[in-house]
């Protein structure tokens, strides 16, 4: 229900150099088991997140010592099993960004469909191809779509796979959220169907895979509608840690929602949301996403409504997904992502002004 359909796809170049440049820039993926590009960071260190993931942070490689033996027997010593602390600064990051764009990658076809726009990406790279989920906009009407290729570069010319087709059905449903739940070996699609809805898929290339609609909740969270006003609860946002899920919201109005279960009995048991961050309702609008960085980092990336009347995304860190955010790029002067620090590289229009999903 994001309310304006972007009729493309903003893709920055910043995020396909990890998987195209020769060498991994800082905060790069440079490993994990199904990770097929380069490993060599162009600065910092490789350092193994989790089984998945291994990523370029800041420091210096240890010399390696002559007298002891090889260590190609030994677990990763940064491998932990424990929840990250709570106590500890988020690793640092950098405060101040600049992005590229390339012009429009994915748009709608020219099908019986008769889209206005596709919007709201999420996307894994797995098993050598890029798979997308989004959403498609029609006047006042919301689905689901997939495709899938093995570089960008063909991204304009693959197929859509309307997910109505799927037992995801029909209806009202919008602003996916690709997750893969290792305890359970399975996908999950997360989505607003006016409740916060999930399918699961054994496998994320079978598109006529998914099961049908569940919700995380019985019913509107009571927060949500005391505190809702006349906006929308929209875009949920599925991330776990060792040993909790935490699942996010927005309410068009200015909060942030989080709620909890154990990683046990995900996906049920989500307790009652609290309010994970608040501000006016433009300047904490929807669209929240949060990642985990290095071994105890999370972005919160939380998208705003700027004073051009344009979309824009703040970011935050926390050492715990459940901790105080501290602001990192927050500012319209010195946001994570406006068209103030989005360059478009000669020969691409300046195709957007809103910098949202
Ligand atoms: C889509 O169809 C319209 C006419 O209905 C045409 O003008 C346009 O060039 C087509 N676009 C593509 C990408 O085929
Ligand atoms: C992707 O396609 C582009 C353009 O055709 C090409 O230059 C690039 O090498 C390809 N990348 C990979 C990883 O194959
Ligand atoms: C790619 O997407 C199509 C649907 O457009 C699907 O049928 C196919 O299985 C997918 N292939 C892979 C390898 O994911």
């Amino acid at each position: 229900m994001r309310s304006v359909p972007a009729i493309v796809f903003l893709v920055v170049s910043a995020t396909l150099s990890v998987t195209l440049a020769q060498s991994v820039p800082l905060y790069g993926q440079c490993g994990g088991s199904t990770y097929t590009g380069s490993t060599t960071c162009s600065q910092g260190v490789c350092t193994f997140v989790n089984d998945w993931y291994s990523q370029c942070v800041p420091g210096t490689v240890n010399p390696p010592s002559s007298t002891n033996p090889p260590s190609s027997t030994n677990p990763p010593s940064t491998a932990t099993s424990n929840p990250p602390s709570n106590t500890g600064a988020a690793p640092s990051l950098p405060t101040s960004f600049r992005w590229s764009s390339s012009g429009p990658l994915i748009s709608p076809k020219n099908d019986s469909r008769s889209l206005a726009g596709v919007k709201d990406p999420s996307v894994v790279y797995h098993n050598g191809r890029w798979h997308v989920f989004a959403t498609t906009a029609k006047s006042n009407n919301w689905g689901l779509f997939y495709t899938n290729f093995t570089n960008w570069s063909q991204a304009a010319s693959a197929p859509f796979f309307y997910l109505d087709q799927s037992g995801i059905g029909t209806g009202y449903r919008a602003a996916p959220q690709i997750l893969y739940f290792a305890p359970q070996k399975l996908w999950y699609l997360i989505y607003q169907n006016n409740n916060a809805a999930y399918s699961t898929n054994p496998d994320i290339s079978n598109p006529r895979g998914w099961t049908a609609p569940k919700t995380f909740y019985s019913r509107t969270p009571r927060i949500i509608e005391q505190n809702i006003g006349s906006g929308y609860w929209v875009d949920m946002w599925a991330i776990c840690d060792a040993s909790l899920c935490h699942l996010f919201s927005s309410d068009d109005n200015g909060h942030l929602y989080r709620s909890q279960t154990t990683l046990a009995n995900f996906p049920n048991g989500f307790n009652e949301p609290v309010i994970a961050l608040q501000d006016s309702k433009n300047m904490l609008f929807e669209a929240s996403n949060v990642y985990r960085y290095a071994d105890n980092g999370y972005l919160l990336l939380v998208e705003a409504i700027g004073s051009d009347g344009k979309r824009w995304f703040r970011s935050w860190t926390s050492s715990s997904i459940s901790g105080t955010w501290k602001a990192l790029a927050a500012e319209e002067s010195n946001a994570f992502m406006r068209s103030n620090n989005v360059a478009f590289p000669s020969g691409t229009t300046q195709w957007t002004r809103d910098m949202g999903s």
